[in-house]
């Protein structure tokens, strides 16, 4: 544990608690095509959630304590110690904006922030949004304010630059609203509407990577060559529109398909990786209906399109091909959907 001496914006108040807890996500298609404008596609996965509880503390300042960091390598453990703050000095900042002027600081008190979190990190499965997300949300309930989906998404987009630079915004959106999301940068949400369900396998490749840094990457070599990296990312767009509608009309199969032809177009983006593809086509030798990487890549977790009668196999070809995690979830029919 450890403390920042900040002391602004901090209200006098006196043993409240407030809690906040978001779930993880995965990209379904059109990654890093997104960040260049193009739609994406992204489902909350509620089976891993970050919690945060927010109270107050006699120690000034905010003081930051998280369960989880003695799972990471000892060298790792400092550096997201210094993120987990540098997220909470932000969220304290956005949400003293918003605190009525009554609640004035008090020169010695301070907080405590808990956080829980077993959603891996830096895997594309959504952690740092899901901090932010609940860090906001159990701050808000602190200070008694009553925040929309959409001023905790615009919170957390703040948070989510301190990790990643220059993010699209899908993270934080999917994670904050905790729907099946169709999303274009800088435009009004759209949530996605699901026909049948999808049953979904989220394997970890074992190897970790940076977004700001595989994001940076993509940029330099779009740079190099843009026609060709635009033509790409126009491809991966149009494949997220087609996979909007296959999802939209319940047509798993088509769905499977573009997941594959996502999959070759991010491995012409040069963010796939021997193992991600190891992963993709022992799926698909399994019965998957397809199979991609999900997130930044080059490392982190693939997802499989599976069916009931199919998880298994493809689970057991997963660990085989050298999956380290395998997270099944599904995501359920929105209204009017079927089950
Ligand atoms: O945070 P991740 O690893 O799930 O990936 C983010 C998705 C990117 O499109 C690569 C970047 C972005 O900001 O949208």
């Amino acid at each position: 544990m450890s403390s920042y001496n900040r002391q602004s914006k901090i209200p006098n108040l006196k043993s409240k608690i407030g809690s906040g807890s978001a779930p993880g996500k995965v990209i379904l298609c059109g990654e890093h095509a997104v960040v260049y404008g193009q739609p994406a596609l992204a489902v909350p996965v509620n089976g891993v959630q970050a919690r945060v509880t927010v109270q107050t503390s006699e120690q000034p300042g905010l003081t930051v304590h998280s369960l989880n960091l003695d799972r990471l390598p000892v060298d790792e453990q400092g550096r997201i110690n210094e993120r987990l703050h540098a997220v909470a000095a932000r969220v304290a900042d956005l949400i003293g904006i918003l605190c009525v002027s009554d609640q004035q600081p008090e020169p010695n008190g301070g907080l405590l922030i808990t956080l829980d979190s077993n959603i891996p990190i830096e895997r594309g499965l959504g952690s740092g949004a899901a901090i932010g997300v609940a860090m906001i949300r159990a701050f808000a309930a602190y200070f008694a304010l009553d925040l929309s989906d959409a001023q905790v998404s615009a919170m957390a987009y703040e948070t989510e630059k301190l990790h990643h630079g220059t993010p699209s915004g899908i993270d934080n959106t999917v994670v904050a609203y905790n729907q099946p999301v169709y999303f274009v940068r800088e435009q009004p949400i759209e949530l996605l509407q699901v026909r049948s369900p999808l049953h979904l396998l989220i394997a970890d490749s074992g190897t970790r990577g940076s977004t700001a840094d595989i994001v940076a990457g993509v940029r330099q070599r779009r740079e190099a060559d843009p026609s060709r990296y635009d033509a790409l990312f126009d491809q991966i767009g149009a494949v997220a529109r087609m996979a909007k509608g296959a999802i939209e009309v319940g047509d798993i199969s088509n769905l499977g398909l573009l997941f594959n032809h996502n999959q070759q177009l991010l491995e012409q983006i040069g963010v796939s990786s021997p193992a991600l593809q190891r992963l993709c086509a022992a799926t698909v030798g399994a019965g998957a209906w397809g199979a991609k990487l999900s997130g930044a890549g080059q490392g982190g977790n693939m997802i499989a399109l599976v069916t009931p009668p199919t998880e298994a196999a493809v689970g057991e070809a997963l660990r085989a091909a050298g999956a380290v995690n395998v997270i099944a979830t599904t995501v359920a029919p929105t209204k009017g959907g079927h089950s």
